[in-house]
């Protein structure tokens, strides 16, 4: 099944042609770090199937991912997104490494949890190698045992008093020398990341899927942060939409 190219350049090419190349920009000045938020969502919004983000998203979703992983410094994610999907280390298989490597990128990006509670069972599945410990963004109001727990698997970091706002998880990365971050959700990280004002572009792939029921859409909260958008790029495959914004 070849990929559709609808903007811009209207055109069909192999799916490995999807974002090959790809690059994220440099913090614009001041900012510190440059926020691409990564999501799938159904075509009425919902963040997953049976709580899984697996049950959206098809091919072409899945190579996106990869590609955004290959040319980011740290992905980003919330606790709970860990728990749910079961997230592993982002090692990735060897041709992403050597393609990372001649972009002088570090082989693999680091992963950087943020959880205000700190409970993150140390048999977690993201911290089962050794050479590639989380970093994890936390809170002197986390459960001492539970970071006592994971301390000599993953990197620690206690940066507010309870929740993390935007302004310091940025902080946070950027002090760490991890300019371009992906941020991989969930929705509660999201809103998070929105009211601060620290997403600078967008990709969602919009699966040909309705849920409906009580499922959360991308971007959680109760409250607004209407955020104007820039389509960049759209493609489809199999009747998934990717596309590309960038937030004004
Ligand atoms: N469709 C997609 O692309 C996609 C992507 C990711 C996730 N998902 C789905 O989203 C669902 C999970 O949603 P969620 O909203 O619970 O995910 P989440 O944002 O990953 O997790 C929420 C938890 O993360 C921690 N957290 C998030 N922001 C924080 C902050 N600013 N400060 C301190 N801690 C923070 C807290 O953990 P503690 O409780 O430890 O303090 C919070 O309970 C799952 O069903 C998953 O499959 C879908």
């Amino acid at each position: 099944m070849t990929l559709r190219r609808l903007l811009p350049d209207p055109g069909t090419s192999a799916l490995d042609e999807l974002y090959a190349g790809l690059t994220l920009d440099d913090p614009a000045p001041g900012r510190g770090v440059h926020v691409a938020l990564c999501m799938v969502a159904s075509a009425d919004g919902a963040v997953a199937v049976d709580g899984l983000s697996s049950g959206l998203g098809g091919e072409a979703d899945l190579r996106a991912l990869s590609r955004l992983r290959g040319a980011n410094d740290v992905s980003l994610v919330g606790a709970g997104t860990v728990r749910d999907e079961g997230y592993v280390p982002l090692t990735g298989g060897a041709d992403r490494q050597a393609d990372r490597r001649a972009r002088g990128l570090r082989h693999a990006p680091r992963l950087a949890v943020v959880t205000a509670s700190g409970r993150l069972a140390p048999d977690l599945e993201v911290f089962s190698d050794p050479a590639e410990p989380p970093i994890v963004l936390t809170s002197r109001g986390a459960d001492r045992d539970a970071l006592a727990a994971i301390d000599d698997r993953a990197e620690g970091h206690v940066v507010a008093d309870t929740d993390l706002d935007a302004a310091t998880i940025v902080t946070a990365l950027a002090e760490l020398g991890l300019p371009r971050v992906l941020c991989e959700g969930g929705p509660r990280l999201n809103q998070v990341m929105l009211a601060g004002g620290r997403i600078d572009e967008v990709f969602l792939t919009v699966a040909p899927t309705l849920v409906g029921g009580p499922v959360p859409r991308i971007i959680g909260g109760a409250i607004e942060v209407v955020t104007q958008l820039t389509l960049v790029s759209a493609y489809e495959h199999e009747g998934d939409l990717l596309l590309r914004y960038r937030c004004r």
